[in-house]
Order: C-alpha cells, then sequence, then structure tokens
C-alpha cells in the first residue's frame, strides 16, 4: 500500500520547508520530498535549498567575513586603533561558512521531525491522479517509491541561467555553486551580469583585495532600483574600485595557462579581451521543472519555464500549488515563504492575502541597498501625483559614529492622500531599516504615521523618520 498524505511538497528550499511546517501546524498529515544537490558532512542530502546551500546564508557568511577584513585594514586607524599584520585566511572563512550552513539545514531537519513532516529523500515527480489522490514518484537511492497526497505544493526552486560560448565549469568558470567556494582571493576577478549575484559576490573578492570587473549588457545600472539609488550606488562602487563596463556584449570565454579570457565587445563596439583568474556567471536563474513529468497531472510551463499559477499560487491542476522561485515574482527566498504559508492556510479553508507590493528587496554590498513599493521613475511614468522626502545619514550621529554615513534614506508618497509609495535605502542597515518601511507600507500608512513615530535616539531609524518629515519639508536635522 501506497503511503498516504494530505499534503506532498516537492522540494525542501524556503519555499517548501516553510509550506511543509505550516501544513503540519495546521493539522495535516505533510511529507516533503527533496533530493538535494548537497550532501551534509554525513552523506544524508541538505535540506534548505539554494538559499541555505548556495545562495541567501552561505553568501551573507562571506559578506559578514570580507566586511570585517576591510573594517579593520581600512577603519581601524580612524578610530585611533592599530593594528598590524591582519592578514585573511580563506580557507578558515570558508570553514565558518560551511558550519553556518551546516547549522541552520540541520535546523530545517529538526523542524521537520519536531513538526512530525515525513521528510522522503529522493526526486519527486507526478505520475497521474486516483480518487485516492495525486500519485508522486520518489525516485532515490534505493529506488523508486510512490506515494499519494490529496494536495501538492511544487517548489522545485531555480537553477543558474548559463549563456552560450561560456561553460560553467564551477573551478574557473563559475556560477553560485563555485563562486561561494573559492579557496583564495583570485588577483583578477571578471563577473558577467551586474545584478543582485554579481554586485555581491563580486563586493566579496574586492574586499579582499581581487581586482574585480563586471560586464553587463544593459546600457544602464541596477535598472530595478531607484534611479537615485543606483546613481549614488554607481558612485560608491566606483570609488571603491569595482570596475563596471555596461552596454556590453560578451563573446566567447576559454580556459588559459593562468584562468580565463573572455571577448566582449564594448558599448562603443570596440572589441576587447578580459583575462582573469576567475569569471562568474551572474546572469539571472532559471526554474527547476525537468524531470517533474508535470504533462501526467495536464501542466506545462509557460514560455519563460515557469509554472503558470493564479494569485494564489494555484495550477490549472485542482489541489496542485507552485510556489517560489519557480513561479512568476522576484526570486526571493522570503517571498517564497510567504507563498508558502499562504498556500498552506488556503488549504486550511483561511484567507490569506500576499501584497507584493510590500515585499522589501535587498542587496547586500557596501553600503546596503534596500526598497519596499514603488520607484520614482515608475510613478512618473503611471502619472502619479507624489511628493518626495530624502535624508542622508550624514546627518545622523550615530551612522557617524559608526563610520558608516554613506547614502540616505528616499520616501515617496501620494500628493494628495499622504500614503507612503516606495521606500529607498542605500545606506548602513539597509536589510534591516527597510522592515519599518514595509510594515508602514502594509499598514497603507501614511508617511505623517511614520513621522510622528517615536525613533529611539540615537539610531540608524532616525534617518527613516527624518525622510519622512522631510516629505512635507520639515525635517529637524538639516
Ligand atoms: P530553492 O531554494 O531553489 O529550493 C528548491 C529545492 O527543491 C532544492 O533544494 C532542490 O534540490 C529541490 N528540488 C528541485 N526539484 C525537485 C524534485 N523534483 N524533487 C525533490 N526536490 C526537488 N534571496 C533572498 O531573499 N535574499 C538573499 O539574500 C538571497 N541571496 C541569494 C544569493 C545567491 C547566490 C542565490 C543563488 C540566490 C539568493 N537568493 C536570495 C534567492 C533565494 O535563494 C531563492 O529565491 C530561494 O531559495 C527560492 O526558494 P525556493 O524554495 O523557491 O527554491
Ligand atoms: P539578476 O537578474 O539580479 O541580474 C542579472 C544581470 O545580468 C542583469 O543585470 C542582466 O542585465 C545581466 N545579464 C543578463 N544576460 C547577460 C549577458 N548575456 N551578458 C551580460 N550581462 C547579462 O540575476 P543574478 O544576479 O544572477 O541573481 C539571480 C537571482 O537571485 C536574483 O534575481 C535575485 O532574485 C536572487 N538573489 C537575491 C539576492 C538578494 O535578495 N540579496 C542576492 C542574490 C541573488
Amino acid at each position: 500500500m501506497s503511503k498516504q498524505f494530505d499534503v506532498l511538497v516537492i522540494g525542501a528550499g524556503p519555499g517548501g520547508y516553510i509550506a511543509a511546517i505550516r501544513a503540519a501546524q495546521l493539522g495535516f498529515s505533510v511529507a516533503c520530498c527533496e533530493f538535494s544537490a548537497y550532501d551534509d558532512p554525513a552523506g544524508e542530502p541538505r535540506l534548505g535549498g539554494t538559499c541555505l546551500n548556495a545562495g541567501c546564508i552561505p553568501l551573507k557568511a562571506l559578506v559578514a567575513s570580507s566586511e570585517a577584513y576591510e573594517k579593520a585594514v581600512l577603519h581601524l586607524p580612524e578610530h585611533g586603533i592599530t593594528a598590524t599584520g591582519i592578514s585573511i585566511d580563506v580557507a578558515k572563512m570558508q570553514k565558518r561558512k560551511e558550519a553556518i550552513v551546516t547549522k541552520m539545514t540541520s535546523g530545517v531537519k529538526f523542524l521537520f521531525r519536531k513538526n512530525k513532516i515525513t521528510f522522503l529523500k529522493g526526486r519527486g515527480s507526478f505520475a497521474g491522479k486516483t480518487d485516492a489522490g495525486y500519485r508522486i514518484i520518489i525516485s532515490g537511492q534505493d529506488g523508486d517509491e510512490e506515494v499519494l497526497s490529496q494536495k501538492v505544493i511544487i517548489a522545485t526552486g531555480s537553477k543558474a541561467r548559463h549563456i552560450p560560448n561560456v561553460q560553467v565549469d564551477n573551478v574557473t568558470i563559475c556560477d553560485n555553486e563555485g563562486a561561494l567556494k573559492f579557496t583564495d582571493a583570485p588577483k583578477k576577478l571578471g563577473v558577467i551580469g551586474a545584478g543582485v549575484i554579481g554586485l555581491e559576490v563580486g563586493s566579496v573578492w574586492r574586499r579582499l583585495g581581487a581586482e574585480v570587473t563586471i560586464l553587463e549588457v544593459m546600457p544602464s545600472f541596477l535598472g530595478a532600483a531607484d534611479e537615485s539609488v543606483s546613481r549614488e550606488a554607481s558612485k560608491l562602487f566606483l570609488k571603491q574600485g569595482l570596475n563596471i563596463k555596461l552596454g556590453v556584449r560578451i563573446g566567447q570565454a576559454k580556459l588559459t595557462k593562468d584562468g580565463v579570457s573572455i571577448a566582449y565587445t564594448d558599448d562603443q563596439g570596440s572589441e576587447h579581451t578580459l583575462e582573469c583568474d576567475k569569471l562568474i556567471v551572474s546572469v539571472g536563474r532559471t526554474p527547476n521543472t525537468e524531470k517533474l513529468n508535470l504533462e501526467a497531472v495536464g501542466l506545462q510551463t509557460d514560455e519563460r519555464g515557469f509554472i503558470p499559477v493564479n494569485d494564489h499560487c494555484a495550477t490549472a491542476a485542482p489541489g496542485v500549488y507552485a510556489i517560489g522561485d519557480v513561479v512568476r515574482g522576484p526570486m526571493l527566498a522570503h517571498k517564497a515563504e510567504d507563498e508558502g504559508v499562504m498556500v498552506a492556510e488556503l488549504l486550511a479553508g483561511q484567507k490569506p492575502h500576499l501584497d507584493y507590493n510590500s515585499m522589501p528587496w535587498v542587496i547586500y554590498t557596501t553600503p546596503e541597498i534596500a526598497w519596499v513599493g514603488k520607484t520614482e521613475q515608475q510613478l512618473r511614468s503611471e502619472g502619479r501625483d507624489y511628493k518626495t522626502g530624502q535624508f542622508p545619514f550624514a546627518a545622523n550621529g550615530r551612522a557617524l559614529g559608526l563610520g558608516d554615513a554613506d547614502g540616505f534614506i528616499k520616501m515617496l508618497a501620494d500628493a494628495k492622500t499622504d500614503e507612503i509609495l516606495g521606500v529607498h535605502i542605500i545606506g548602513a542597515s539597509a536589510s534591516d531599516l527597510i522592515a519599518e518601511a514595509a510594515l508602514a507600507m502594509e499598514f497603507h500608512a501614511s508617511s505623517e504615521d511614520v513621522a510622528r513615530t517615536c525613533h529611539p535616539h540615537p539610531s540608524l531609524s532616525e534617518v527613516m523618520r527624518e525622510a519622512a518629515l522631510a516629505i512635507e519639508k520639515r525635517a529637524l536635522n538639516m
């Protein structure tokens, strides 16, 4: 007899494991299958998906180590601290990162046990439907097992997109998998794509001494961010030594005796070759749907490979849902998690709702960049009447004390109703500061609501309040 579940989740990334936990909390019998490309030291498949194994968590560990190194080298003297012989042991830094990943991925296994979620080791694929539920084949190391489930949540995530003429080997030419595992800081690093990964990973190795050149196909920099933030970021990154070339066309990448050479054409049409020790390809990601056998339940992917879903993540097959990177919308861990919670609650008959407009974005550069809601250029193109308030970190005592006074917070609010339409931060701790703005937008707060809220002094959060006050031209400290 096949094992039978109320809910089967395919994939244990942040979308899948959170969906499984929420469904179990709501009283369903839940299983989650995962084949995982990543093994823990005991040879067991690791849970947590891209985010925990080869994305957010390991990358932020490297960001923190490289920032600590750069601070020690460049900024301790400002505090009157003399430290000599500062060096970086990249192998030790990588070990620290691995320990964090192991802790987090083991934590997901603990949460599965705590919530009585059945972990099925293997790749899930559809085999059809019976009255007892969807037939799912779990293909594991010991062969195939068929299980039945009334409801299925597909959370199979995404993988790095590759481009023609650039053969990724994850040793010299790397996507996110190899780029997080370098055993030494490269002397010269090439990066294809000035998006989120390119900027974050490029900044890690720049802080550790690499000469970094980023080759970007688009003629403008960071088009998704607010234009004033992109301008400020461009200025600051250039000052830090990130060499970003816009409007290029990538040609052939070739392995050489010392590393790799990449042919490219610049925005004027001139041809160049970039020689470097390592090359990172970060040109976006594609959804994982191969071998799911979606056809067995009448589903197919759209022209970009995503599984089509409605606002509630329901697919065209009744009782089958899809969440996270494998469906439309931003490829962000918190988006995947929130969709997982939404679907579990829908299955329990609740009426959850997700407002994609109040989902924050963060880029973990120095300084961090974060935003929520609309950019100024979006509001302009929509013909919306809006007001702007902006305040610099340079006028904030806490930022000066921390020695992190670059950047600003900009708030955009409706000209008539004063409802906050967007908040854009470039500055220290933007990843934490943006949560206040996301909460404000979730509650449809006005800029006056934020301006009248008492904020702690001295703190970076005062810059948020001052930006809100600046909307009515009444910032107090400028
Ligand atoms: P995934 O995390 O990709 O998980 C899907 C899981 O499904 C995988 O474990 C896979 O093995 C498994 N799977 C696939 N097919 C099957 C199958 N048929 N059967 C069983 N299992 C299967 N986002 C942020 O919000 N913040 C960040 O700071 C951030 N940093 C990132 C840094 C990098 C380098 C990268 C690459 C991504 C980053 N992201 C970040 C994006 C984030 O990792 C993804 O948006 C998130 O992991 C998506 O979650 P998911 O559950 O949809 O998919
Ligand atoms: P991305 O979509 O952020 O950036 C890709 C960049 O590559 C774009 O600027 C694009 O114009 C450029 N590009 C595309 N094709 C190119 C080509 N042929 N030549 C040169 N440039 C080219 O994708 P990225 O950086 O790979 O990250 C993937 C996803 O992972 C992101 O979209 C994001 O959702 C997620 N992520 C999130 C992070 C965060 O939240 N802090 C951190 C890292 C990744």
